[in-house]
């Protein structure tokens, strides 16, 4: 197959939601789908029970199976569909912004009965930011739930969204009647079977056929009736081009749990999800039908065999072929590798291959050579934008608790901030580090990841901050950036990259400092224009 072709055939997505909405049983269901994989349960959940106190040995035990779980590919009508996993855990939000960078699509999936939570809020705020194509599964229709009308409401106003349903639900809860597929201008009629995986659909392109009244009953025939009325008139009506713009939203109603609806949405997916789009770098935009290989790094696993202390660096590729053995480019280090076993993802498995293209993920082995964001290329010097570090909102000193380990204790902290695990920023005045982090939960991971990989002790001091802000002194005065430098000195320090930072102990400091020294300017994110 030539090169065209095969970019051209590849899907590659995210699936976002609130914990427990139904992401990994809408992942698996889709797998089924692809044939990619032979029965339930096979997709391993990666979540972490809320409140459980075992949490963190927990993440420990699942670290093992969320490699494998972090690209799922599979076939389906001839397209190659690569769902990037992305831990739904407001702890690990971080490692799902990363995600978001390597994807071209995303899938939103809502529950019915608890309509947007927080945690879908943040990450389609991110999605808005950078234009990501978005559809909509509403999940568990299957329960009592909310109004539709009062969801796609919710959704719109609440994820500022402009949404358009392609497929529509007949009763809910008890009363499940099946789905209207308005894309397809089909009927299915619910049942619940669990091992339903295809449901042919009776085709209704006249809704006024007196046979809806007879398969579904009069009254539901009216209410349908009505309701499909009511969003022809209010809804905007579909339009390819827009969704891929980020512009406009479709939403699919059904349930994951009885694979009903689930067909309907990736027969719609595979027909209008963007192929592997253009990247921006640094230099300049990289479009994903050049020859020439690109690709980036947007996640590393470490520790798969805690003999050895190898890692597998996750790189998207952009645009040409990655093959097996040849030598690219690490820009960032200004070396040449070569790879002799990449890795590609299919279903839960994980093999080498001699060759993928863009859109695919090719796992490295990995000694250390690769951070979060560096770039490969055949030789171009190129650096991909938009993975930028987001400001943490816990805040601990560390210190060394067995000072015969600091050198153990440097390189540990030094990989693990690689990884993308947290964020380490050094004081200017004393050179005291310290360990920024999304959620608690990370400082237990981080300690125990020292102690069992690195032999390092060390302890923490609270520190009660609110947010850090990268600074951007370029266009500043430069007696005002002197002056809010001398006075905010106690506050200032450097990121991994040696970026000066601001850490502000509440929103209201924040505001404060930007008004007193307005030409220093602070930002919430590393990368800025
Ligand atoms: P997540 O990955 O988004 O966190 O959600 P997950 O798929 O694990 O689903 C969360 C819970 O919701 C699971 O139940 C799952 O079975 C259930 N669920 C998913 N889709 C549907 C649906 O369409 N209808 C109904 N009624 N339930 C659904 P659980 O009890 O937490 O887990 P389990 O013991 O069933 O695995």
């Amino acid at each position: 197959m030539s090169f065209l072709k095969e970019l051209q055939r590849r899907r590659t997505f995210g699936i976002i939601s609130h914990p427990d909405a139904g992401k990994t049983t809408l992942t698996e269901k889709l797998l089924l789908f692809g044939g990619a994989i032979q029965e339930a349960g096979a997709v391993k959940n990666n979540k972490i029970k809320k409140g459980a106190t075992s949490d963190f040995m927990e993440i420990e035990r699942q670290r093992g199976i969320s490699v494998a779980t972090s690209v799922l590919a599979f076939i389906y009508k001839d397209k190659k569909i690569n769902i990037l996993d992305t831990p739904g855990h407001k702890d690990f939000a971080e490692d799902t912004f990363r995600t978001l960078t390597a994807v071209d699509s995303v899938i939103v999936v809502i529950d019915v009965a608890k309509g947007v939570e927080e945690q879908t809020e943040k990450l389609v705020q991110v999605c808005r930011m950078r234009k990501i194509p978005i559809i909509v599964f509403i999940n568990k229709l299957d329960r009592e739930g909310k109004d539709a009308f009062d969801l796609l409401d919710e959704v719109e106003q609440k994820l500022g969204l402009r949404v358009t349903p392609l497929s529509f639900p007949i009763g809910m809860g008890y009363d499940f009647k099946g789905i209207y597929n308005i894309w397809e201008k089909k009927l299915n009629i619910f049942s619940a079977d669990k091992k339903q995986t295809v449901s042919k659909g009776i085709e209704f392109s006249d809704l006024e056929d007196p046979e809806l009244d007879k398969v579904i009953g009069e009254k539901s025939a009216n209410t349908l009736r009505e309701e499909l009325e009511l969003i022809y008139e209010v809804y905007p009506s579909f339009d390819k081009s827009e969704y891929l713009k980020g512009d406009l939203q479709p939403v699919f109603f059904g349930s994951a749990l009885n694979n009903f609806g689930v067909k309907e949405l990736l027969d719609c997916f595979t027909e209008i999800a963007p192929t592997p789009q253009p990247k921006k770098a640094e230099e300049r935009l990289v479009d994903s039908k050049e020859n020439k290989l690109t690709g980036f790094v947007f996640k590393i696993h470490a520790n798969m065999d805690p003999k050895h202390r190898d890692r597998l660096a996750f790189v998207k590729i952009v645009s040409g072929t990655f093959k097996r053995n040849a030598p690219y480019l690490h820009v960032r280090n200004n070396k040449k590798l070569k790879f002799s076993s990449p890795n590609a993802f299919f279903a839960e498995k994980k093999e080498i291959v001699e060759e993928s293209f863009p859109g695919d993920i090719v796992g490295l082995h990995d000694t250390g050579n690769f951070k979060i964001g560096d770039t490969l290329t055949e030789g171009e010097i190129l650096n991909f934008k938009g993975i930028p570090s987001f400001s943490p909102e816990h805040f601990r000193y560390v210190n060394n608790a067995d000072p015969m380990k600091s050198k153990q204790l440097q390189k540990g902290l030094e990989q693990l901030m690689d990884e993308g695990v947290a964020q380490l920023f050094t004081l200017e005045l004393n050179g005291r580090k310290i360990i920024g982090t999304v959620g608690a939960l990370q400082y237990e991971v981080i300690q125990y990841r020292l102690e069992h990989e690195y032999g390092a002790k060390c302890s923490y001091e609270n520190l009660p901050m609110h947010k850090v802000c990268w600074v951007q002194p370029e266009n500043s005065k430069n007696e005002e950036f002197k002056e809010f430098k001398r006075v905010k000195q106690r506050y200032l320090a450097k990121d991994k990259q040696g970026q000066l930072v601001f850490l502000a102990d509440s929103a209201f400091t924040i505001q404060m400092t930007q008004s007193k020294y307005p030409s220093v300017k602070l930002h919430f994110t590393s990368e800025f224009e």
